[in-house]
């Protein structure tokens, strides 16, 4: 699809030169409040759990770094009529693989909700017990948000300067991506309910 080829080498510029990449209507409105009643369903049924940090054996609930709620996903049990979503991945990651050389083999996603007064501090999305996420990538399903909603994702594109840095609405439609290991960032506080799918594209793990 020659749309997607440009957009793959649109993707591996920006990651080069920047290490981050967004483009709004990634997910048309229909489609994001599909995802968001999807989510919100599961929310209400009591599925989402508080966010640790770091996955499986690592993992740990520290309030004070990160106060967001989430909803592992898995493709088998999503609902037919969200299949769009998977196609829109597999195709992004595609792209990925072509364009951008990460060598990514595996990926991860889950739902995640930002209550009102809710953060993430300051971090790098790649853990001390494993080197596998390359490139993180982020939906936002928000209907309507406004600047006074504030939940910005704040990217620090240059980690050694703390003074230089890039707010990011999470507008819905739009799609981010960013290098895992490279790119500090945080979420600042949410006035309003924030929802998003966010996953990892997975290589593999050097530690
Ligand atoms: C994360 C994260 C950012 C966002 O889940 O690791 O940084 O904008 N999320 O939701
Ligand atoms: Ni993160």
């Amino acid at each position: 699809m020659e749309s997607y080829k440009q957009f793959g080498d649109e993707i591996a510029l920006a990651l080069g030169h920047k290490g981050y990449y967004y483009i709004d209507q990634f997910f048309m409105t229909e489609e994001i409040n599909q995802l968001r009643g999807f989510a919100q369903d599961l929310f209400a049924l009591g599925k989402f759990k508080s966010a640790g940090i770091g996955k499986d054996h690592s993992f740990q609930h520290h309030k004070e770094i990160r106060t967001d709620s989430i909803y592992w996903m898995d493709r088998e049990s999503l609902p037919k009529d969200l299949i769009f979503f998977y196609q829109r991945f597999d195709a992004f990651v595609s792209e990925v693989n072509r364009s951008c050389y990460l060598g990514i083999v595996d990926s991860e996603l889950h739902l995640a909700v930002y209550p009102k007064g809710t953060f993430y501090k300051k971090h790098l999305d790649v853990f001390q017990h494993t080197s596998a996420r390359r490139l993180s990538f982020i939906c936002y399903l928000n209907a309507d948000w406004k600047p006074e909603d504030g939940g910005q994702l704040r990217l620090y594109p240059q980690p050694l300067d703390e003074e230089i840095y890039l707010d990011i609405e999470p507008i819905g439609g739009r799609m981010l991506c960013f290098l895992s290991g490279e790119i500090p960032h945080e979420v600042l506080v949410s006035q309003n309910e924030r929802w998003s799918i966010t996953g990892w594209l997975k290589g593999p793990s050097y530690w």
